[in-house]
């Protein structure tokens, strides 16, 4: 996958900063994605929602309720999607007090407070550092926000984030690094095909991923009717036996993938990550012989630890999302 990478402008292996830094501080807030840009990520991840307002900002969950303080600020309202909230009701919430009390080891006084932020709010702490990262932005729960494409396309463009730039004096692409300089600075995901087919539409020159899980039903248990277990080993090994019967339905996963745009997939690993091994196992060895045979490219989701980092740069995986950036450069030899 290294020259399907470098054709794309892609850094390899990329060192995608899962909701910023979120091991080490709260998910999708300034300190997460300040930590990410200066420890040297190549990309800061984000998920894009829509205010009431119309205000593109990043949080992931479908509601408030475990990130910030809304059922204390908002008692009645708690349940409700971002959707449903005014940027000016979402900027009043404490989206870092929850990160001190879930880890009280990495707690720090000055998480208490933090505030949601709008995407170009992320877009500042981008450009504002030493280092430049670039932008990897999913629209989460599109069917939640008609027209979020297009918004995307426009603020995206407004910042001057969908031209490409000219490389800087010393910017050396054969070795991947200063994406910010590159066509892959932004990279474009989801999970909805709706969602691609219309990134695709608004930004056919910025490349796009289109994530993968189990949950899809382009895989096994369509065809054969098996149930295929919740997580584990348990399910690695179903995988395995249902190679012959799911190659097939795999290969027009990622058929659809590329014929809407995509340059590559954003498959689930199954993890040990201390234990947790929650996710499906979309990184099979032949999984991904056919996805790089399709010519796209493989960044996997959400690897953090470095016995994960190992063992799925040797099956070829192009990237990896990670919580522990800081971990994966370590890995990397970058920090
Ligand atoms: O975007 C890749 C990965 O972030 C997908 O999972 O739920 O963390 O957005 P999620
Ligand atoms: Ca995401």
């Amino acid at each position: 996958g290294q020259t399907l990478s470098a054709k794309a402008g892609i850094p390899w292996p990329a060192a995608i900063a899962h909701r910023g830094a979120s091991y080490d501080a709260p998910e999708e807030t300034a300190p997460a994605y300040l930590l990410a840009r200066d420890l040297g990520a190549d990309y800061l991840e984000l998920d894009l929602q829509r205010t009431r307002d119309g205000v593109l900002v990043a949080f992931h969950d479908d509601t408030l309720k475990r990130t910030t303080n809304v059922a204390q600020v908002f008692p009645d309202r708690a349940g409700q999607p971002i959707s449903a909230f005014t940027l000016t009701e979402l900027k009043q919430l404490d989206a870092g007090s929850w990160f001190n009390a879930a880890y009280p080891a990495r707690a720090r006084p000055a998480f208490v407070g933090l505030k949601i932020l709008t995407l170009d709010e992320v877009i500042d702490i981008a450009e504002g550092g030493a280092n430049k990262p670039g932008l990897y932005l999913e629209t989460k729960v599109p069917k939640q926000f008609s027209g979020i494409e297009k918004d995307l396309k426009a603020q995206l463009g407004r910042r001057g984030w969908l031209a490409p730039r000219t490389a800087p004096a010393g910017f050396d692409a054969a070795k991947a690094v200063g994406v910010a300089y590159t066509p892959g600075r932004v990279i474009l995901q989801t999970f909805e095909k709706d969602s691609l087919a219309l990134l695709q539409q608004q930004m056919p020159a910025t490349p796009k991923i289109l994530l993968l899980w189990l949950g899809d039903g382009y895989i096994a248990t369509k065809d054969t009717g098996a149930k295929a277990p919740a997580g584990g080993p348990g399910l690695a090994a179903f995988y395995a036996r249902q190679e012959v019967e799911s190659r097939a339905a795999f290969a027009d996963w990622v058929r659809f993938a590329k014929q809407h745009g995509a340059i590559g997939t954003g498959p689930s690993a199954a993890l040990t990550n201390g234990g947790d091994q929650s996710y499906a196992d979309l990184v099979h060895p032949w999984m991904n012989d056919l996805t790089h045979g399709e010519g796209l490219v493989i960044h996997a989701y959400t690897v953090d630890d470095a016995v994960d980092f190992k063992a799925l740069a040797a099956r070829g995986v192009d990237g990896f999302f990670t919580n522990r950036i800081a971990a994966l450069l370590s890995f990397q030899g970058r920090a």
